[in-house]
């Protein structure tokens, strides 16, 4: 079943507000501003063999690199992207948590046709928000093949916070074989997870998992992912050939850290270090600071460390799983430490978004939903594998209707023994926090057997994807839509 299928029109009264609809055209319309710059970036799907730093694996990536080509805009500008698929499978370009006109969104059948191999697809839209992004397709696990690639947005009236920056992708990495992810896929299909793995009872865990080397157990549960895999990068590079970041002590860095994994939480800290948390998701926080992070996938939390005099490891130790990567940071002289460093800081005060709060600036207005909608995250035990919100896999999903300038709750319920990463498209929502506002964000971590409440405005009309960032959660069904009425 196709998505546009699965959201056909169910009656004149609810008729859905679609990707081509005369709203979505308007908006876009009023988020041009006269004279913006348009920025042109060409961006070729491929197959091509990259180097990990000495494991060449042919895959398939934007532009030959792994990560593909950073497009780098300041808010305000007008991307527009020339696809050219060259793989042999149907791809697209999603812009994650960039809330743009919905028929540029990337997602094939839902806000537009596939991009068949061989054809070119040009996406255009206006960059409404300064932050963090990144982008990768919406087919299949297409994005665990290696195709991503960072998105920043530059904020022009920032005022100087910091005085030079890198930006750092984390990622897990399947055997180089051009197959790899769409194997895991099938195989988890024909055989269901692990048998350790909590998801399948909901209870029954002696066995802690892997865990990680001084820490205790992990808040993501004792299975942080279904795949083992065989290697971890940062930037592309294994843990044993690290990437160098140079820079000068005193200097403040802000780290752009993104989590384009298709399976793997990251614990990430920097050796010496402790980091300031100024934002999360794209959008500013109250600066927080932290040993280290606990990000998960399709997360993004920018930070500022004030540099020491040295050679400092930024690790990123993989959550509940075995193995790390790393990136160097050198302001002075010194050794390289070992792959298999572990900064103490790692087993330090780990921080997770719940201990964030918007920054005034960006918090929604105090007020209650004019709408909730309960999404109940779990699976379906009588296929092997088999994940499900609302008791639904996305082939049966029923769309979940908002109304323009609503504010809209959605009550994520974890029922599983698994965490996952929710995502949705289009929309930056705000975490319902204890005392104070939590943070804004596009993709939040709901913990084993948790509840989550997330608060958006609905002001961007259109058909949405909301779904696991797990990829192979998503691709095995949790996924549905919000859908504008
Ligand atoms: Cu990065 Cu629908 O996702
Ligand atoms: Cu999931």
């Amino acid at each position: 079943v196709g998505v546009a299928q699965a959201c056909g029109v169910r009656s004149a009264a609810s008729s859905p507000v679609g990707p081509g609809s005369p709203q979505v055209a308007e908006l876009e319309r009023t988020r041009r501003a006269a004279g913006a710059r348009v920025v042109d970036v060409p961006l070729r799907a491929k197959q091509a063999t990259v180097d990990l730093g000495g494991v060449q694996v042919p895959t398939w990536v934007f532009d030959d690199r792994l990560p593909g080509p950073e497009i780098r805009l300041r808010r305000g500008d007008v991307l527009r992207a020339r696809l050219s698929n060259e793989v042999s499978e149907d791809t697209s370009v999603h812009w994650h948590g960039i809330a743009m006109r919905n028929d540029m969104d990337g997602v094939p059948g839902l806000t537009q046709d596939p991009v068949r191999p061989g054809s070119t697809f040009t996406y255009e839209f206006a960059v409404p928000h300064a932050g963090t992004y990144f982008f990768h397709p919406h087919v299949g696990v297409q994005l665990d093949r290696g195709l991503y690639a960072p998105l920043i947005v530059e904020d022009p009236d920032e005022p100087g916070r910091y005085d030079a920056e890198a930006v750092i992708v984390l990622d897990d990495w399947l055997d180089g074989v051009t197959a790899g992810p769409d194997a895991k896929l099938a195989e988890l299909r024909r055989d269901g997870m692990k048998m350790d793995h909590g998801g399948m009872s909901g209870m029954g865990h002696g066995d802690m998992g892997h865990g990680s080397a001084g820490g205790g157990a992990s808040p993501l549960g004792a299975d942080a992912g279904d795949v083992d895999y065989p290697h971890y990068l940062v930037n592309g590079r294994l843990a044993t050939a690290p990437e160098t970041v140079p820079a000068k002590p005193g200097q403040r860095l802000r780290l752009r850290l993104i989590n384009a994994a298709g399976d793997t939480a990251f614990r990430v800290a920097l050796g010496g270090h402790r980091m300031t948390v100024t934002d999360t998701d794209g959008f500013p926080v109250e600066p927080v600071e932290a040993d280290s992070l606990l990000i998960g996938m399709g997360e993004r939390y920018d930070v500022v460390v004030t540099l020491g005099d040295g050679v400092f490891p930024l690790v990123a130790s993989a959550e509940g799983k075995q193995g790390q990567a790393m990136a160097l940071i050198r302001t002075g002289a010194g050794a390289a430490p070992p792959a298999d460093v572990r900064p103490r800081e790692l087993d330090g005060g780990l921080l997770m978004a719940d201990a964030l709060s918007a920054a005034a600036p960006v918090r929604l207005a105090a007020g209650q939903p004019d709408r909730t909608h309960t999404v109940e995250l779990g699976m379906d035990m009588s296929q092997p594998y088999r994940w499900t919100l609302n008791g639904k896999a996305f082939d049966e999903h029923v769309p979940m209707p908002v109304q323009q300038g609503e504010r809209v709750r959605l009550r994520f319920v974890n029922k599983t023994m698994m965490f996952h990463p929710m995502h949705l498209h289009g929309h930056t929502f705000q975490v319902v926090g204890g005392q104070r506002p939590g943070p804004r964000k596009d993709t939040t971590s709901v913990l084993p057997m948790q509840t989550v409440e997330v608060d958006f405005v609905a002001d961007n009309p259109g058909q949405w994807m909301l779904h696991c960032h797990n990829i192979y959660h998503g691709e095995a069904g949790m996924m549905t839509t919000v859908s504008y009425v």
